[in-house]
């Protein structure tokens, strides 16, 4: 059994989503999700539009996701690999490199996958606050 283990915030859930957990998925047999809490968030200085639990609730409902965990902490990874016993750690394009994910290497693999183009929560987030009501006719 080889276990996979992803992070994020996964709000807005999106198809750039689904095909990173996709690819994840693919790359053993169980796929535990970490999704960032809202406490965790807002130490970030950040606010998902969905809080914890609806987050969780639509991670659980898709076909690829085994587990979903809290992400309460940048320093829980260590603790994470070796209790749900990871094999590989997957994270997006966008932390290749990166200290936050580097140093996991001397637990577990580390893989990196390319960032599905053209689609981020943020990017829905600013267009549909692009929409105005409609006006009221004169
Ligand atoms: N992801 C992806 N392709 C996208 C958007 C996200 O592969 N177009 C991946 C990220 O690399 C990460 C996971 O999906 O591994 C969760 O990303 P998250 O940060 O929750 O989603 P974003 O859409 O990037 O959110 P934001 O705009 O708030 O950063």
């Amino acid at each position: 059994m080889k276990r996979v283990l992803t992070y994020g915030t996964y709000d807005l859930l999106h198809y750039g989503h689904i095909r990173l957990l996709k690819r994840a998925k693919a790359l053993g047999d169980y796929l535990i999700v970490a999704i960032s809490t809202d406490e965790f968030n807002a130490g970030k200085g950040k606010k998902a539009y969905h809080n914890y639990e609806t987050r969780k609730e639509m991670l659980e409902a898709v076909r690829y996701v085994d587990l979903v965990i809290p992400e309460e902490s940048w320093e829980q990874k260590i603790n994470d690999v070796l209790t749900y016993k990871v094999d590989v750690v997957v994270m997006g394009g966008d932390w290749r490199g990166s200290d936050r994910f580097e140093y996991l290497k001397d637990y577990c693999e580390v893989v990196y996958l390319d960032r599905t183009e053209g689609v981020s929560t943020t990017q829905i987030k600013k267009e549909l606050n692009l929409q105005e009501p409609p006006g009221i006719p004169d």
